[in-house]
């Protein structure tokens, strides 16, 4: 069965198919056109200029996409329909509900979050095994998502305030080093010691699976407030140390509650090798018999392969959209209301 994905819910406009057999998933072409060359002067993602910009990107890129394909050969079409940017997401969706009604082919709604969680089945040699137990790690989003099945998801944890990606591009901000601020706050800490400075690990002892950042940030501003930006090095390494370590030993404990057969990564923190290295050897050391799977590189950030892939697994269980009908939820949240339109 072949997929084709629309991802447009931030600033990312991404076009995927994907072939599905069984519990398979494979990729088998990917479109990823960034405007991060378009926010950045701004320092962060403005909504207008990104729906317009959406708008302006689709057709050219469906005509690559769709050129090399045969268009008639899709069986589904699967899209992006919640959270993220309202004017964005509606681009997606109106894309996506004019392509299934004229080809007469299925149209799927796909969570953002279980897009990226589904990222850990595409093109993967192994797969995770239900329950799995999901940190998921990006721009807006840091939870823990115990996952029963395809498509049945309930929140154990999320954060209070920002998220892990969030924190990542703020203290690049703090730090002068650009937008988006996670490659190359990661970057800059490979030359740093995490050990340096000593910043909080907010609420690892709080008694539940929640997140808090933003105190975190606060105190990389203090810090160079009182210090100033001699050791950015040093800096970057000690705050990605004290945001992975609360992200590991809560998916930890996470994990010895609900006790899963697998633990995944997901989102485009995940994108971040101390925090991949870190929590893959904590489930081996501490986790003896459960299984971690991580993502390709390729498919941790904002991409449209994890949304056809989420899109194969929910066309299986039936779970089909109205094209007449389909509007954008930016507010959807999966494992917290079910109600999927
Ligand atoms: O999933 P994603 O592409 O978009 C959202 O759904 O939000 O995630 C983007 C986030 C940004 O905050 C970015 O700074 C962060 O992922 N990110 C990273 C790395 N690569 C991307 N954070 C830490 N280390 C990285 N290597
Ligand atoms: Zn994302």
């Amino acid at each position: 069965m072949r997929i084709l994905g629309i991802e447009s819910s931030c600033d990312e406009t991404a076009l995927a198919i994907v072939e599905g057999r069984g519990e398979r998933t494979k990729l088998v072409r990917s479109l990823v056109a960034s405007q991060v060359a378009i926010h950045k002067k701004y320092g962060g993602v403005v909504p207008e200029v990104a729906a317009r910009s959406h708008a302006e990107a689709l057709p050219a890129m469906l005509d690559e996409l769709l050129g090399k394909t045969r268009s008639r050969t899709f069986d589904a079409v699967a899209v992006t329909a919640g959270p993220g940017l309202i004017t964005s997401l509606r681009v997606g969706v109106d894309a996506a509900r004019a392509l299934a009604f004229a080809w007469q082919k299925p149209l799927i709604a796909v969570n953002h979050i279980e897009g990226h969680i589904a990222a850990n089945w595409l093109d993967s040699k192994i797969l995770p095994q239900f329950p799995v137990l999901a940190l998921v790690v990006s721009g807006g989003h840091t939870e823990i998502i115990l996952v029963r099945d395809h498509g049945a998801y309930e929140m154990l944890g999320a954060t209070r305030d920002d998220a892990a990606g969030e924190a990542f591009d703020k203290v690049a901000k703090i730090l002068g080093l650009g937008y988006p601020g996670g490659p190359a706050v990661s970057k800059r800490a490979e030359a740093g010691n995490p050990i340096a400075i000593a910043f909080p690990r907010p609420m690892l002892a709080s008694g539940d699976l929640d997140f808090s950042f933003s105190g975190l940030k606060t105190a990389v501003l203090q810090h160079v407030q009182n210090h100033g930006r001699r050791r950015v090095a040093d800096i970057c390494a000690s705050f990605q140390a004290a945001a992975v370590d609360v992200l590991v030993k809560k998916t930890i404990i996470a994990a010895r509650q609900v006790q899963p057969k697998t633990i995944v990564l997901a989102g485009g923190v995940a994108a971040n090798t101390v925090l991949r290295t870190t929590l893959r050897l904590a489930v081996s050391q501490q986790l003896p018999g459960i299984q971690y799977i991580e993502p390709r590189l390729a498919y941790t950030t904002d991409n449209a392969g994890m949304i056809a892939a989420a899109g194969y697994y929910l066309s299986q269980k039936g779970r089909v959209s109205d094209w007449q009908t389909l509007e954008p939820n930016a507010q959807w949240e999966i494992g917290r209301d079910e109600n999927r339109e």
